[in-house]
């Protein structure tokens, strides 16, 4: 059976007032896939999913899921479809609980609750609301906190109530901006773990500055510099890749040790 392509960018490019940050990229995750992201900073990686999500409008190129041309959809539209996120800074309402965090976002991206009335009027005691919140808490492993306020939460929970909120919605790929960014190195274990559980029968992409945080985890690892892909390929061979070395790393001579 041939791999399906089930997230595809062609051509991407995005410009700001001269700026171009993003640059003719192509790029395609096939279905069942985890993908890395890595590239210094500015390199162009959240613009990149950015343009994916549809918070951004490609300058030129097209944005495909699942054979279709989703380049002109909005984002919210996007969601609903399947292509889930989480943001390099976590994206969480701290005054509200951490359930109420996933009643909102559930009752804002079920096609059923576009109807005002019925969004104003969601009832987190609903099945279907409790069961999906629930669920998405019990995955991630922050069920016990459901009651407290986001505020009072670590970074690390922040970022697992984040996840969660993206699984609630039953995503097929689900783009992670950096999501090891701020956490202890126990917190980013705990991430890793997350995404090992999670990743069947999802499509996961994960944007990541440092190489060895992704070795074990991505099947797939795609280096940005300067708005362009510059690699595409297994881990390993990313870590070896002469101009990778020379533009992530800044090494001229190949001998020297690597800073993962
Ligand atoms: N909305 C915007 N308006 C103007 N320029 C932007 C905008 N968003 C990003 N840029 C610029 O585009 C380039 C790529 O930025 P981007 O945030 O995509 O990089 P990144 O690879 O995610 O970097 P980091 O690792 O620091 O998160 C940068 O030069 C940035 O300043
Ligand atoms: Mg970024």
């Amino acid at each position: 059976m041939t791999d399906q392509i089930i997230l595809e960018a062609r051509g991407v490019t995005k410009v700001f007032k001269g700026l171009t940050a993003v640059a003719e990229v192509d790029y395609r995750l096939i279905k069942g896939q985890v993908a890395g992201v890595i590239g210094p900073n500015g390199a162009g990686k959240s613009t990149f999913f950015n343009l994916l999500t549809g918070l951004y409008t490609p300058t030129e190129g097209k944005v495909v899921f699942f054979d279709q041309d989703i380049t002109k959809v909005p984002p919210d539209q996007r969601v609903v479809m399947g292509l889930g996120r989480t943001f390099q800074l976590v994206s969480v309402f701290n005054s509200l609980t951490v359930l109420d965090n996933l009643v909102l976002s559930i009752t804002r991206f079920t096609p059923y609750y576009h109807n005002k009335s019925k969004f104003f009027f969601a009832d987190r005691t609903n099945s279907f609301i409790k069961e999906n919140c629930i669920g998405a808490m019990e995955t991630v492993g922050i069920q016990e906190k459901k009651g407290l306020k986001t505020s009072g939460l670590s970074y690390g929970d922040k970022r697992k109530l984040e996840i969660a909120m993206a699984l609630s919605l039953k995503p097929k790929v689900l783009l992670l901006d950096e999501p090891f960014a701020g956490l202890s190195d126990t917190e980013i274990d705990e991430i890793v773990h997350l995404i090992n559980k999670i990743k069947e029968g999802l499509s996961i992409v994960i944007i990541e500055h440092k190489v060895s945080k992704l070795l074990n985890l991505v099947e797939k690892l795609s280096v940005m510099h300067e708005g362009r892909l510059i690699f595409e390929g297994k881990p390993q061979d990313a870590v070896s890749d002469r101009e990778v070395r020379r533009v992530y790393w800044g090494e001229k001579d190949e001998s020297s040790a690597i800073k993962c």
